[in-house]
């Protein structure tokens, strides 16, 4: 097999690396990629992820046997659809069923025709409306721009007045430009967040195993909301009864209600869940892998991933198999991301045997032949050990002997895994 990935970041590098753990995978390529993903053999290709012929023309010209596709915004501009238009193979939704991610609103209506358990809500394009429904409801209340906002269109406010700034910025002030044109103005959910993805085709659903995410830039979960700044599987303070409970109540009528609505879903499809107090609810999904969980879920697959797409896209079986070891993955990011940052800071790239590096956000240096930071989310550190305990003291281990210049982390990852798993 010789294989295309598309994307750029520590979630392709993570996915390019197990593909090419099969045997049976001659050749990965990662467009564009990043240089630190050289180092694990996966090629790069400089085309861009929005050169939708540019893509099409490589994948005939090497004869590659599939295609996979990393983040959401190809998938929401088509690529999907080009690739097929084209005959060629490819493993992602259609334009239309990524809207899932791609519209807040999409999704909510997806969720209520399908009595998918999610917390109350209404859109709106007119501010006064708005801030009259969230008068009405009053605090904590959750403000989401409907279109992609990389991460940072979700507004947790915890007061009135930080509810109707977020509306202000957003249908007023054109804060996150045409996606922010539309805000939802949903129910705040208390209880443990996990991110539960699967393998769909069409109506049959795989479900992986479950992870953490960490969205706050600082400790504590304290800061600005980010892409993600580690993640850690399994996720032992959310038990398998709530995890079945999702996949019955959440993923298998999402699937379903896909097709029903006309836009049948193929793909990874990431469900965002709150464990309430009334059972596991979803704050959004995803039409794709999540980074950085995808850094530690695909540690624990024990079957390979490309004979996993290769089925799918063969419309047969796929064989799963997950194992019991834990994966922690701590993300080294730019001081100031989210904000602004630095870039150009000589980045890491060596590390013992027991850890994985995953490259994000690099170039390589024009002078030496040096990786250097390029992005907000620069590299994660990964160790897989046989208990998240274990797996966390070798993690931060790692990290201590690194010589990091201009680069931040969070220092509680798997910190809640512990004392919560504790407490049950
Ligand atoms: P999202 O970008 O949709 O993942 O949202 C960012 C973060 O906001 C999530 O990771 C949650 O921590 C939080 N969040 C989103 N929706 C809700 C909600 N309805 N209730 C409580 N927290 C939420
Ligand atoms: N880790 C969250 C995301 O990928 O959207």
């Amino acid at each position: 097999m010789k294989l295309l990935i598309i994307g750029s970041g520590g979630r392709e590098h993570a996915i390019a690396k197990k593909c090419l753990a099969d045997p049976e995978v001659q050749q990965v390529f990662c467009a564009p990629g990043n240089p630190g993903m050289q180092k694990d053999g996966i090629d790069l290709i400089a085309i861009a992820e929005s050169d939708h012929q540019g893509l099409i023309d490589f994948a005939i010209d090497q004869q590659i046997t599939w295609t996979f596709v990393g983040p959401e915004v190809p998938l929401l501009n088509g690529i999907v659809d080009d690739f097929r238009a084209a005959g060629l193979p490819i493993f992602g939704p259609s334009k239309q069923a990524a809207m899932i991610e791609g519209s807040k609103e999409f999704a909510k209506e997806i969720m209520v025709a399908n009595q998918i358990p999610t917390g109350a809500y209404r859109s709106f394009s007119n501010s006064r409306e708005a801030k009259a429904y969230i008068a009405d409801k009053g605090a904590p209340i959750v403000i989401k721009a409907d279109g992609l906002a990389a991460g940072k269109g979700v507004v947790v406010a915890l007061t009135l007045e930080e509810a109707f700034d977020a509306v202000t910025a957003m249908l007023e002030q054109n804060a996150f430009g045409e996606s922010g044109a539309k805000v939802v103005v949903e129910e705040f959910l208390a209880g443990e967040e996990f991110s539960l993805l699967a393998f769909v085709n069409q109506e049959k659903v795989y479900p992986m195993v479950i992870a953490q995410d960490h969205k706050r830039a600082f400790d504590h979960d304290l800061g600005p909301n980010t892409g993600g700044m580690g993640a850690y599987s399994p996720v032992p303070q959310i038990s398998q009864a709530i995890v079945d409970q999702a996949v019955r109540e959440v993923l298998r009528p999402a699937a379903q209600g896909m097709i029903d609505h006309g836009t049948p879903f193929i793909g990874i499809l990431y469900a965002g869940l709150i464990a309430t107090a009334e059972g596991p609810k979803v704050i959004e999904f995803n039409a794709r892998f999540g980074d950085p969980e995808t850094q530690v879920v695909l540690n624990r697959l024990d079957s390979s991933l490309p004979q996993i797409i290769s089925a799918l896209l063969a419309d047969e079986e796929p064989e799963i198999v997950w194992n019991n070891q834990a994966s922690i993955g701590v993300v080294l990011a730019a001081e100031g991301y989210p904000g602004i940052y630095q870039k150009g800071m000589i980045v890491p790239t060596e590390a013992p045997d027991a850890a994985q590096l995953y490259y994000a956000g690099v170039a390589t240096s024009a002078e030496e032949n040096l990786l250097v930071a390029n992005g907000g989310r620069v590299m994660l550190v990964e160790v897989t050990a046989q208990d998240l305990a274990t797996a966390q003291t070798g993690v931060y281990q790692v990290i201590d002997e690194l010589t990091l210049d201009g680069l931040f982390y969070r220092k509680d990852i798997g910190d809640k895994a512990l004392r919560l798993a504790k407490e049950i």
